[in-house]
């Protein structure tokens, strides 16, 4: 996390207007209720979705999801050449490869009520802002247009499926006050709280490849904007829970938003999973949280956002079941622009960095998912039933019903999948867990009670489409080894882990649905030349540290993206490696090699490609951070103008568009 959470604990501002009903949504949904029946979109948003090709290939390990991709001799090849470190304010891709910014923070997403314009001076509206791009950009993926059903253990559409017109939905983390704001945290108000809910969420915009490339299609009736008070629906053994019921929720089976949004997941047949992650840092907590509370963070101590000052629901005290509302997976159907997003309560409560889907033999989907914190853990959720590719409905809600598990790694290579059922492994109400429900708000105390492993901060994880192995990122953990906490083990085998590493997860039986595993660390970042073992990398070809956002492509090569912290970037252990990145490694030979370098400051996080593989798209996350002179934007000094390139311009997140000049499949 950021730089924000370090400048704003200053709390400022009284309750401008404790009204809990923010009249832009209001108006907004009323606007879209009406446009809706006037553009006659309800009947296209449920648009029928492409089954004919899929025929025996829905699941079970060896689907044919690689089909019409050359995996190359002895596994794919990397046939780019790296790109050098870097440490301006650019992107930088290989000889032979465009990039391009696509979509940019505070620009119109082409919602058919008004596409307001970005205005540098920060003095877009809340209105405005909610029809904008939101910012800080992470997870995302490219839904193609037709509509399709996925295919393979890894599913993703058919290469068959348009590559040319799709819906691209992205994530948005957390804001930047100094940026969206003239006069950055002074004079707190509910303005200030409901313009940054605004720019948190999703995007949903429509894009287009024309002969003059890549475009977004303003204006599309598909365009929408999910932010932190867009009405939601809670599903799942959760739902209905007193813990969940608020003074607005009283049936403890609605929610209002969704923001802190890290990585994602997807289904096979067409669904955003967006999944939130530090939404404890935005509460005003109080200073003696019960342990459930302190078990994920909402005390005074962690309270840096602001929001919790002007937004009574995000003050504790006065909405003390508010935070039980957060840190779940969201389903959202992409093509659907009415659709209600539902908050996925069976697959746990914690700091989600990601939910990414294998396809087990029978067809049951499992989603593996890590919790960023240092010392948390690694989850995976199996369906009940299986995924039916033949009728899309049938499987609306199968996400509500099934197993939850976390991760115990043993020191000899093995593991095992720890049922966090209600009732089974000491789950019971004598040791306060009195429903499934129970268990999954406070995953994180059913998992510490089963014995779960510990982890360096367990990030993204992907799933190989050749086979169905499991990746996980592990960012790094400076605290391993610290006195009282974890020292080096097995699957942490550096204390401290200054610069993350990468496990790979092979299920018994290459079965998405086993209860066992084994487990390898598949590369450990760093120097490869460093002299101590500690640091010392066993990366083969171009080093990086802090791997963070991951996705495998067709042909199972890796991406992996780097989060180095503003305090780290360009520093001590870490100048050798510049400005965040990401690589690309292939999975038999380990072979590594650097494909994009990232603007000042930056993060790269999130990224995806068309079902041809022939154009990936990639989030550029918070250029400028770590500028200097803090919250006061008179003091600051920007160290990123990317990607306007205006002197008196704001950095911006972004979508970045890369192609080959001659149209072949990214990094071949
Ligand atoms: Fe949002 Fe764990 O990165
Ligand atoms: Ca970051
Ligand atoms: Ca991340
Ligand atoms: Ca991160």
């Amino acid at each position: 996390m950021s730089r924000i959470f370090d400048v704003l604990k200053q709390r400022l501002g009284a309750i401008e207007n404790p009204s809990d009903e923010p009249s832009l949504l209001t108006l907004a949904s009323r606007r879209r209720r009406r446009v809706l029946r006037q553009a006659g979109t309800l009947a296209a948003a449920g648009a029928a979705v492409t089954t004919g090709s899929l025929a025996g290939c829905a699941g079970g390990v060896g689907a044919g999801a690689a089909d019409g991709y050359p995996a190359g001799e002895g596994g794919p090849r990397l046939g780019f050449r790296s790109v050098p470190i870097a440490r301006d304010d650019a992107v930088h891709v290989p000889d032979g490869y465009t990039a391009r910014v696509l979509i940019a923070w505070g620009d119109p997403v082409g919602d058919l009520r008004g596409m307001p314009n970005f205005r540098f001076d920060a003095s877009n509206t809340v209105e405005e802002q909610a029809l904008q791009s939101g910012t800080h950009h992470d997870g995302m993926f490219f839904f193609p247009l037709p509509p399709v059903m996925m295919q393979g253990v890894g599913p993703r559409p058919p290469v068959t499926a348009s590559s040319t017109s799709g819906l691209l939905v992205t994530n948005h983390e957390y804001p930047d006050y100094s940026t969206m704001f003239a006069d950055g945290t002074a004079n707190w108000s509910l303005r200030k709280t409901r313009k940054a809910q605004a720019a948190l969420g999703v995007s949903i915009i429509e894009v287009a490849r024309s002969e003059r490339g890549w475009a977004v299609v303003r204006p599309s009736h598909h365009a929408r904007r999910i932010h932190a008070y867009t009405h939601m629906r809670i599903a799942g053994p959760a739902a209905g829970n007193d813990a969940m019921m608020t003074a607005r929720s009283r049936s403890g089976r609605d929610a209002w938003g969704t923001y802190a949004n890290c990585a994602i997941g997807w289904t096979p047949w067409g669904t955003y999973l967006t999944c939130e992650e530090n939404f404890n840092f935005y509460f005003k907590g109080l200073d003696e949280p019960t342990p459930m509370q302190a078990r994920y963070g909402i005390s005074q101590r962690n309270h840096t956002g602001l929001w919790g000052d002007a937004d009574p629901r995000f003050d504790v005290s006065r909405s003390p079941n508010e935070p039980n509302h957060f840190g779940w997976v969201v389903e959202i159907d992409p093509y659907d622009p009415s659709s209600v997003p539902v908050k996925r309560t069976a697959l746990g409560r914690k700091k989600h960095e990601g939910a990414a889907c294998a396809v087990a033999r029978d067809r049951r989907l499992a989603f593996y998912m890590g919790d960023d914190q240092a010392f948390e853990y690694l989850y995976k959720f199996v369906t009940a039933r299986p995924w039916n590719p033949d009728d899309r409905a049938a499987n609306r809600d199968l996400l509500d019903t099934g197993t939850l598990y976390v991760a115990r790694f043993e020191t000899d290579g093995t593991g095992h999948w720890m049922e966090l059922v209600h009732g089974r492994n000491g789950l019971t109400a004598a040791n306060g867990f009195r429903s499934q429900g129970d268990v999954a708000i406070f995953a994180r105390a059913a998992a510490d009670r089963v014995g779960a492993t510990p982890l360096d901060r367990p990030e993204w994880t992907a799933v190989d489409p050749h086979g169905g192995a499991v990746y996980v990122t592990l960012t790094h953990n400076n605290d391993r080894g610290r006195p009282g906490r974890p020292g080096a083990d097995g699957p942490n085998p550096r204390a401290p882990n200054r610069f993350g590493h990468l496990l790979r997860i092979d299920e018994a039986s290459a079965d998405a649905a086993a209860t066992g595993f084994k487990w390898e660390v598949f590369a450990l970042a760093g120097d490869p030349k460093a002299t101590d073992s500690m640091k010392r990398a066993t990366i083969k070809g171009d080093a990086y540290a802090s791997p963070d956002g991951l996705m495998i492509d067709p042909r199972g090569v890796l991406w992996v993206q780097t989060d180095m912290s503003p305090g780290n970037l360009l520093k001590g252990d870490h100048a050798m490696f510049g400005n965040n990145q990401m690589l690309a490694i292939d999975p038999v030979t380990r072979e590594t090699r650097r494909f994009l370098t990232g603007p000042r400051g930056c993060e790269i996080t999130g990224a995806c490609l068309t079902p041809d593989a022939r154009t990936m798209f990639v989030n550029v996350q918070h250029p400028g951070e770590g500028r200097e002179g803090g919250s006061d934007p008179r003091a600051v000094r920007e160290i990123s103008n990317w990607p306007d390139h205006q002197s008196d311009g704001r950095p911006r997140s972004a979508t970045v568009v890369i192609t080959r000049f001659d149209n072949g499949i990214i990094g071949t």
